[in-house]
């Protein structure tokens, strides 16, 4: 990494990132790349029998591991909601859910012989989480740590999404008890009236009241979702939001731009279409948002990502040491990632395996002792080639052709010469500065970093597909 990449994050202004003349230029949809090959790629050609056999061939592995949990219940829908959710009232969903889950675990670890590669991660994701009790979540933890090997709590990173509405009292200490050390929670906007009109009222106090408690059960990096081009949402509303957010002072900022795919998500189509702001109105909410965030001292990180100077994120970044999974940025090294539970995607042995995206599928290959899953993508050497290239740019801002030509084996420039070539127009915008030995995404193609990655996608370039992405800013 060069001095003019991530490093010099932290001397940048707004005006520095923002360009509205480029961010229009170079406006279009493409993926976020929380893996690649992306998931459009996936094919029932990889199933169950393929994953108990890569589970068994990594058993041994030395290197760590990490796991992932999906909750899918929501308690209530929030209409702008992308998320693999079900919205459920009924609690008692819970509990056959818990036993697929303990079985699951037990079936991961039986292929795996008995794993001791150490766990260093681990995160619950949803729907939300919490939406299990107390003793459920203890007893998935309970299981997991009799069937794997986990590092002290200090040395890894074990994270939970967390909806402070669905958070009582015990809930906080029950998840600290457990072995949870990093928090993450949706807030989106305090504006009543976009709270109303996206069916998701979450009052500040008691969001205040879970980050009070998680930092005095000492839960390092807090994180806080936020999201912009929600119905009614204007620059003078969200600067509201923005200021009760930087009162609250969480270590990280997820600023994620609303993405609204009505034919894909069923709840966004209660969303009135008329109240969502205009384009130039949504440019206006996130240049305000990026100038405040940054004078209030955080730093851009990549993608939709703030966190504070001390924060491990923004350190791992300035040592050229941050990675990307389907959790979004991380200081956790790339490695094998189990997932556990219906529609989860793991990572492991070089191939991606999802489950079953509907709970009666899953249900049914899990309690006949199958595994769940239906589809996958074991990746070539090339693949592992761009899916580093993609990686590596999305953390650090920059790419240095000898390490990818000492490690693949390639000459970087004569490899990548059509995708070098699609920069060139970009080089031309000073979004990205084209060298010899390297490249660096210059302040003001950082916003637009998944325009730079797609050039290296090579789905992409073949199929040039991208209609089912959201929009990149
Ligand atoms: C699984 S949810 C968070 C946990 C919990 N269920 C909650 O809502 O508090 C993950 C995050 O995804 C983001 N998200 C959901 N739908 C989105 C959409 N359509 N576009 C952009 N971001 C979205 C929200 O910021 C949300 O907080
Ligand atoms: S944003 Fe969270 S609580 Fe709301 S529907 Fe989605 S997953 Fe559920």
């Amino acid at each position: 990494m060069t001095d003019s990449t991530a490093k010099g994050a932290s001397q940048l202004g707004g005006a520095d990132l923002f360009d509205l003349s480029m961010i229009r230029k170079y406006d279009k949809a493409g993926p976020r790349y929380t893996s690649y090959p992306t998931a459009p790629m996936f094919h029932a050609g990889v199933g169950a029998l393929d994953y108990a056999s890569t589970l068994k061939r990594v058993a041994d592995d030395d290197a760590p591991l990490s796991l992932y949990i999906h909750i899918p219940f929501c308690n209530t829908v929030c209409y702008y909601c992308g998320c693999n959710k079900i919205v459920t009232k009924q609690y008692d969903h819970a509990a056959p859910y818990l036993e697929l889950l303990l079985k699951e675990i037990d079936q991961v670890a039986t292929a795996m012989g008995n794993c001791k590669r150490p766990v260093t991660q681990l995160h619950f994701g949803g729907g939300t989480p919490t939406f299990m009790s107390n003793d459920q979540m203890r007893a998935i933890m309970n299981k997991l740590r009799q069937c794997f090997n986990f590092v002290a709590k200090d040395e890894g990173e074990f994270s939970i999404e967390i909806d402070p509405r669905e958070c009582d009292e015990d809930t906080v200490s029950v998840l600290q008890e457990i072995g949870l050390n990093r928090m993450s929670m949706g807030v989106q906007d305090f504006d009543p009236i976009v709270q109303k009109a996206v069916n998701r009222i979450q009052s500040k106090e008691e969001t205040m009241r879970v980050l009070l408690e998680a930092r005095q059960h000492g839960f390092e990096s807090m994180n806080i979702d936020l999201m912009y081009g929600l119905p009614h949402q204007t620059v003078e509303t969200f600067d509201r939001t923005l200021n009760t957010i930087i009162d609250f002072s969480p270590d990280r900022i997820a600023l994620f731009n609303y993405a609204h795919l009505p034919h894909m998500f069923m709840p966004q189509r209660r969303i009135d279409e008329a109240s969502i702001p205009t384009p130039q109105e949504k440019l206006n909410i996130l240049e305000h948002s990026i100038n405040k965030l940054l004078k209030a001292g955080y730093i851009f990180i990549g993608m939709d990502h703030f966190a504070k100077p001390d924060d491990e994120l923004t350190i791992a970044q300035q040592q050229g040491k941050l990675y990307r999974n389907f959790q979004g940025y991380s200081t956790q090294a790339d490695c094998d990632l189990i997932g556990f539970g219906v529609t989860s995607i793991g990572y492991v042995g070089g191939g991606f395996f999802q489950n079953h995206r509907e709970m009666d599928a899953y249900a049914q290959e899990v309690e006949n002792g199958e595994f769940s899953v239906f589809r996958g993508y074991v990746l070539s050497d090339e693949d592992h080639l761009r899916r580093q290239v993609i990686m590596r740019l999305m953390c650090d801002f920059a790419l240095e052709y000898a390490q990818f030509e000492s490690e693949f084996g390639i000459d970087f420039k004569e490899h990548f010469a059509d995708g070098l070539s699609d920069l060139k127009e970009m080089s031309e915008d000073n979004l990205v500065e084209l060298r010899e030995d390297g490249l660096t995404v210059l302040p003001a193609g950082r916003l637009l970093i998944r325009n730079v990655a797609m050039t290296f996608d090579e789905y992409l370039q073949k199929k040039k597909e991208g209609t089912s992405f959201s929009k990149v800013i």
